[in-house]
């Protein structure tokens, strides 16, 4: 388990433990203030959709095109999205800050 801070669409702050090797997503969905993840990580609904915090941006694995194409079809996306489904909290990712993004 390692810390992972989510901030709701109020823009409350929570610390979470979150577990290493699970996609971001799967703690997110088990959180009231967390994502719906409806298609369940096939990367077909964008119902994840976070936003990284700029200092974490570059940590992060770089989208494949199925996600890039995704997001750019929402209306709230920006240049830090992410779909929280392709996201693997590995360890070096101990600290992550995401914040939910608006509902479609
Ligand atoms: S859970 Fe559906 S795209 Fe991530």
């Amino acid at each position: 388990m390692a810390l992972l801070r989510v901030v709701d669409r109020d823009g409350v702050e929570h610390e979470v433990d979150a577990k290493i090797g699970l996609k971001v997503m799967e703690t997110l969905r088990e959180l009231d203030y967390g994502v719906a993840a409806i298609c369940g990580g096939m990367c077909s609904c964008a119902t994840c959709h976070v936003y990284v915090d700029p200092e974490w941006q570059g940590r992060l694995p770089a989208a494949m095109s199925d996600e890039r194409e995704l997001l750019s079809e929402l209306s709230h996306h920006q240049g830090n999205s992410r779909l929280s489904c392709q996201v693997e909290f590995t360890p070096e990712l101990a600290g992550l800050r995401v914040t939910i993004a608006p509902d479609e």
